[in-house]
């Protein structure tokens, strides 16, 4: 049972309103590369050993499809589905078999008390090598989720799952399943929603580089570029087509289990009263917190959709 637990975020899979071109964002705006695809569906890879990061899928809305986990190996799966089940959330099947076009593996998706997907796989298929070009994306870094009741979603994160409370503000609390300071943090907002996806860039320059070119084709940075409290990373944050928050981060706290200690959000509110440590960001723009909030993609400010519909038709159509 000790390795009954999650150890890392392998991708997001998003439900996008034109395949097309949320495909030409994906790649020639935000530097992944497209792996394979099926179905209804397009992987794209980071430069990092992961076999895909990103899913998407066309719908007719955009939507939350799946945050999708790695566990060491079969036996860590089959513990993870008996507990979850123990848990009472909803479970869509014992683990089995994955697509093999999809880098295969072993695993069984869930929602989580809130009712998001999720899933939890072993033994997908790893690229080889790794790209070398510090301006594009390694890996997700984390996934931040809004919740209305935040009570009920970090114990499962924490007793189901395996995660660890790396920190706490007034906003948010922020959890670890490896060294990295977060790999998943709960938001305390209206949801259940996706507040945002964070990409991992190697180094400052790669942020600062890829953010330059997520710029030049036309999108503003709508928060950033500037370095969290929590976690202590750098940070540039942009509105991608569909109305899905994107960040761009490097340099997050790496943490050891002995010796770090949570802190609650009294110490926070003392030790960062500004918006980042910097001073460079100030505070996200008042579309950036709508579309935190989950409104631009679940479509309840459709003026904002269609503008980031003029922006995508403009700048890559
Ligand atoms: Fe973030």
């Amino acid at each position: 049972m000790t390795n009954s637990r999650v150890t890392g975020v392998r991708s997001i899979e998003l439900g996008v309103r034109d395949l097309h071109q949320s495909a030409e964002f994906y790649t020639k705006v935000w530097a992944l590369e497209q792996v394979c695809a099926e179905g209804d569906g397009i992987h794209f890879r980071a430069t990092g050993g992961e076999h895909h990061v990103l899913t998407i899928r066309e719908r007719p809305k955009p939507a939350l499809l799946g945050v999708h986990f790695a566990a060491n190996d079969r036996s860590a799966v089959d513990a993870l589905c008996a507990k979850a089940k123990g848990y009472g959330v909803k479970i869509a099947g014992d683990p089995a078999p994955l697509d093999p076009t999809a880098g295969g593996g072993y695993g069984f998706r869930f929602c989580t008390p809130d009712g998001l997907p999720m899933s939890i796989s072993s033994d997908i298929v790893q690229h080889p090598s790794v790209v070398l070009d510090r301006s594009r994306p390694t890996k997700i870094s984390h996934v931040v989720l809004n919740s209305a009741r935040i009570e009920d979603q970090v114990p499962f994160f924490i007793d189901v799952l395996g995660f660890k409370l790396s920190d706490s503000t007034h906003l948010m609390d922020f959890l670890r399943c490896s060294a990295d300071h977060h790999s998943m943090a709960i938001f305390r907002n209206n949801g259940p929603s996706l507040n945002h996806v964070a990409y991992e860039l190697p180094n400052i320059d790669g942020l600062m580089r890829g953010t330059g070119r997520v710029k030049q084709n036309g999108f503003n940075i709508e928060w950033g570029v500037g370095r969290h409290g929590p976690g202590s990373n750098v940070f540039s944050y942009f509105i991608e087509p569909n109305g899905f928050v994107a960040e761009y981060t490097t340099e997050l706290d790496q943490l050891d289990d002995a010796t770090h200690v949570p802190q609650d959000a009294d110490y926070w509110q003392k030790m960062m009263p500004m918006p980042d440590r910097w001073g460079t960001a100030g505070p996200p723009s008042n579309r950036m917190r709508a579309a935190m909030s989950g409104a631009l993609y679940l479509g309840e400010e459709q003026r904002e959709d269609v503008r980031c519909e003029d922006i995508i038709g403009r700048k890559l159509g």
